[in-house]
């Protein structure tokens, strides 16, 4: 599947970013659900919710938080999502956490010429409370001094980072990532049921698609009063998955899963190795995405799904 590249024009009302299947067989078809359906990505939610900062702080890798933690037995469900390449196989059932969002609530994705006259900058935060009407010690501000602070965050090794402020770009730091001669193509995970459950044990009933990914840009939503999206590469190997799961309760979601081969230049307090109590580099370590959560690859031949 394309971003269509005319939506780029139309940026000003929009609350979804609507991406449109591409065809290259079967596949996309099947990913779609009908033919030529497009696919409503909602971005992020609201500022009220504040699960969105841990979820952005968990998927990067330079935070390393440990505020999820009541024990070391007690995890916040939002964690559930990290898993070992072992465990990726038809059959597997897992607990995972799905946030659902409100589109209602979501922040709009500004056009470039407004988000560049913005001010995106920590020490503009005073500022920027102002110009959005948030109190200093509010939610709202923590959260927006979180975003900023994380997207003004040094890469770790290895790793290239890039908070996107726009559509436009996102597009601009994918094609740097990816190179300009192939066309990026981007995928998420789609829930294909309604449903208000947003943890609970899935099983893994088949691989849709294997996406061998050197290069990859995934990109993570964060609070912010605009669509803010936190997009970053890393060198060394990854691969991309997308799986069909069924929930306990019945749900179907079609999941995008990214797996790190190499974890050795983490930090030893990332969550997902307090998650899977594991250490850096001792296994590869997946991740599912969440629905708002885009991943981009350049652009695929027709293949066939594939079965682990
Ligand atoms: C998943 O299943 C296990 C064992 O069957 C159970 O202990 C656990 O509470 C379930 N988790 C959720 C989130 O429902």
């Amino acid at each position: 599947m394309q971003l269509s590249r005319n939506m780029g024009i139309n940026l000003n009302l929009f609350i979804y970013l609507v991406l449109i299947l591409c065809s290259y067989g079967g596949q996309a078809r099947e990913l779609a659900g009908t033919e030529n359906k497009p696919l409503e990505i909602s971005l992020e939610d609201g500022l009220t919710e504040t699960h969105a900062m841990d979820h952005s702080n968990k998927l990067g890798h330079s935070s390393h938080s440990h505020a999820h933690f009541t024990s070391m037995d007690h995890l916040d469900p939002s964690l559930m999502v990290f898993f070992t390449l072992k465990d990726l196989k038809v059959g597997k059932r897992m607990a995972i956490h799905f946030p659902k969002r409100d589109p209602a609530n979501s922040p709009k994705l500004w056009p470039r010429e407004e988000a560049d006259a913005v001010p995106f900058s920590s020490n503009q935060l005073p500022y920027l409370l102002k110009l959005f009407s948030f109190s200093p010690h509010s939610s709202q501000a923590t959260a927006m001094e979180n975003t900023l602070k994380e997207c003004e965050s040094k890469p770790i090794k290895g790793e290239v980072k890039f908070c996107a402020t726009s559509l436009e770009s996102m597009l601009d730091f994918t094609h740097s990532i990816l190179g300009l001669t192939s066309e990026p193509q981007v995928f998420a995970t789609l829930h294909q049921t309604k449903s208000s459950v947003t943890f609970q044990n899935y099983t893994i009933l088949e691989t849709l698609m294997e996406i061998p990914a050197p290069k990859m840009v995934a990109c993570h939503t964060m609070p912010y009063p605009y669509a803010v999206f936190y997009c970053h590469s890393q060198e060394s190997g990854n691969r991309v998955y997308r799986v069909s799961l069924v929930g306990e309760n019945g749900d179907r979601v079609d999941a995008m899963v990214v797996c790190h081969l190499d974890t050795s230049q983490w930090a030893p307090t990332h969550v997902s190795f307090q998650v899977l109590k594991i250490s850096p580099g001792t296994s590869p370590v997946c991740h599912f995405f969440p629905a708002d959560h885009l991943i981009w690859v350049p652009k695929l031949h027709a293949q066939g799904s594939s079965s682990m």
